[in-house]
């Protein structure tokens, strides 16, 4: 039976493009993303929750060997037609079930932008789906989170909005984890150097003020022991 999430992202998803993406703005951002983690060509990334997969794509555009999961078929279906050419594996799955470790394996980096697994009230003090997610990271290796909100006090109905503290209360059990805050635009502009403590800083404030939403970021690399 498919979950309400399944159903939710099987309806949006019937929509092209649904989030709107422009890939001009994206593909500068992950580059930014990449470069932070000193990812090379050729690593292996597993895109979780990739929906219509424009990020495994661009994983793929920087010479990544990607494999993309989502719970919805529709996601997987229209990533498939759009990017399904490019040597990127698509399929429909489900991160929390107990035997995908064993088919997929371990990559160098996992990437989990928006995963809807993180969107509850309980995320600073559960840690439950990190765990899972690193399983999935070979040692050396990188997950990336990355997650819609802002830093001022206005709230969604159906999306948690997440604050900084508590990102940084989430991850304290990781030591090399490294967090930034990012319009995007940002990364457009100036490169890698937008996932930097200072450039995180302004971000901050200005969402702060203006309410304007962007990505909560933490880079945890995954120590050998
Ligand atoms: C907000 S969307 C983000 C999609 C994409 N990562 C992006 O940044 O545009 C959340 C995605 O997580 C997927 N998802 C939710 N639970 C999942 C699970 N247990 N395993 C895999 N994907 C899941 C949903 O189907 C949906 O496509």
């Amino acid at each position: 039976m498919k979950s309400d999430q399944a159903v939710h992202y099987n309806i949006y998803y019937q929509q092209l493009n649904y989030f709107g993406y422009r890939i001009w703005l994206y593909d500068r951002y992950l580059a930014g993303l990449i470069g932070a983690c000193q990812l090379k060509p050729g690593a292996t990334v597993l895109d979780v929750g990739c929906g219509q997969g424009l990020f495994s794509y661009l994983f793929r555009k920087h010479g990544m060997a990607v494999q993309g999961i989502d719970i919805s078929d529709v996601g997987i279906l229209a990533a498939q037609r759009a990017y399904g050419d490019s040597g990127i594996s698509f399929s429909v799955a489900d991160i929390e079930d107990d035997m995908l470790s064993a088919q997929l394996g371990q990559f160098d980096c996992v990437f989990a932008r928006g995963l809807s697994l993180y969107n509850r009230v309980d995320f600073p003090d559960n840690d439950e789906v990190t765990r899972k997610l690193l399983g999935f990271v070979k040692p050396g290796g990188f997950l990336m989170f990355l997650y819609y909100s802002n830093c001022s006090s206005k709230r969604s109905g159906s999306w948690r909005y997440h604050s900084w503290t508590e990102l940084q209360h989430h991850f304290r059990h990781y030591p090399s984890a490294r967090f930034y805050f990012s319009f995007k635009v940002d990364a457009y502009v100036f490169g890698q150097l937008a996932f930097s403590e200072p450039c995180t800083r302004i971000n901050r404030l200005v969402s702060k003020w203006s309410r304007q939403g962007g990505d909560l970021i933490c880079l945890v690399k995954k120590s050998f022991s």
